[in-house]
C-alpha cells in the first residue's frame, strides 16, 4: 500500500502566520511517497530518503506498532523549508486512514497532522501540512479553515542554500525578538492582504516577494547566503525573490515568468543547486493513495 503528498513553498507570510496573520502557500510537484509492506513483528523503518532522529516517534504515532515495513522516498530537498516533514506526515496519515477504512478528508488530515508536525517542528502554525493535505494554493490563518485560492500557475526557480534551517529554533528566535519586531510581523501580514487581490499580476507579486524578504531579514531569519541568492535571482531575470519557509538556510523562491532560464543558468554557473517548478500544483481532486 502506498500514499503520497506534496511539498510546499510559502509565497508570502511565513513567520507572521504564527502570530495570526494570513499567509499564502502553494503545493509543488515534488512529493513524498510512503510504501507499507507486511512485515512480521514490530513495524520497522526500511529504506528512507529522509534521515531524521524524530522519524521513529512519527512512525510510532502514525502507524500500528506491529506488522509493517515502511519505506520512504521523496523528491523534496530535506530540511530546506519545502515541507518534507509535512508531506511525510500527510502521506503517513493517508496510509493510516486506508488501514482504518477512514475517508481522509482535509479536516481529519489537518487535525491529526498537528501531532506529527509537532514532533518535527515544535509549535507549527499548521500551514505546511494544510497545503500538503489540500494541494493547490491556500490562504491560511492559524486556527481557521484554510481557503483555496485560484492562483495562475507561475514558473518559479528554487535556489538551494545548501544548508538546512531548524524551523523550531527559528520560530523560537522570532518569538524571543518580540515585541520589538511586532511592527515588522504586521507589515508581513499586510503584504499578504495587499497581494491577495492581485495574484494574477506577476510584477506586483514579485515586488511583494522582494519586500517580504526585506522584512524576513529584519526579523532575523535570513542569512548572508540567502541574501546572496535573492540578489543573484533578481539580477538575472527574476521579478522577485525571497527566502521561503523558516529561513536560516533552506531555499530561495524566485518568481521567473518565461521559464527562468537566466536565473537557472546564473545559479548553476556558480555551483548553486537550483531547479524550476510550477506553483501551485494539484488541487482538491489530486489522487494520493494507491492500494
Ligand atoms: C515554516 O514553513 C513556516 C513558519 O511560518 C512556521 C509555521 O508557520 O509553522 C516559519
Amino acid at each position: 500500500m502506498r500514499a503520497s503528498a506534496p511539498g510546499k513553498l510559502i509565497v508570502l507570510g511565513e513567520h507572521s502566520v504564527v502570530y495570526g496573520h494570513r499567509a499564502l502557500a502553494a503545493a509543488v510537484s515534488l512529493r513524498t511517497t510512503v510504501t507499507l509492506r507486511p512485515h512480521e513483528g514490530l513495524t520497522v523503518l526500511g529504506e528512507s530518503a529522509i534521515r531524521d532522529d524524530r522519524l521513529d516517534a512519527a512512525l510510532a504515532l502514525a502507524l500500528p506498532s506491529r506488522g509493517y515495513r515502511v519505506d520512504i522516498a521523496t523528491d523534496l530537498p530535506i530540511g530546506r523549508g519545502m515541507g518534507s516533514s509535512a508531506s511525510l506526515s500527510i502521506a503517513l496519515l493517508r496510509l493510516r486512514a486506508a488501514l482504518e477504512g477512514i475517508e481522509p478528508d482535509f479536516t481529519w488530515l489537518h487535525a491529526e497532522g498537528f501531532a506529527l508536525e509537532q514532533i518535527f517542528h515544535g509549535q507549527p502554525s499548521g500551514i505546511d501540512h494544510a497545503v500538503s493535505a489540500s494541494e493547490g494554493a491556500l490562504v491560511y490563518r492559524r486556527g481557521k479553515k484554510p481557503r483555496s485560492v485560484s492562483m495562475p500557475p507561475s514558473t518559479v526557480v528554487v535556489l538551494d542554500s545548501g544548508t538546512a534551517g531548524n524551523t523550531a529554533e527559528l520560530v523560537a528566535g522570532v518569538a524571543a525578538r518580540r515585541p520589538a519586531i511586532d511592527p515588522v510581523l504586521d507589515r508581513l501580514g499586510e503584504l499578504v492582504e495587499r497581494s491577495l487581490p492581485h495574484l494574477d499580476d506577476a510584477r506586483a507579486l514579485g515586488e511583494a516577494m522582494d519586500e517580504a524578504h526585506a522584512h524576513l531579514a529584519a526579523i532575523g531569519v535570513s542569512t548572508p547566503k540567502l541574501d546572496e541568492l535573492v540578489g543573484l535571482a533578481r539580477r538575472n531575470g527574476a521579478l522577485g525573490a525571497k527566502l521561503s519557509g523558516a529561513g536560516g538556510g533552506g531555499v530561495v523562491l524566485a518568481l521567473c515568468p518565461g521559464g527562468g532560464q537566466d536565473t537557472l543558468r546564473a545559479a548553476q554557473a556558480r555551483g548553486i543547486h537550483a531547479f524550476r517548478c510550477t506553483i501551485p500544483c494539484g488541487g482538491q481532486d489530486a489522487h494520493a493513495t494507491e492500494p
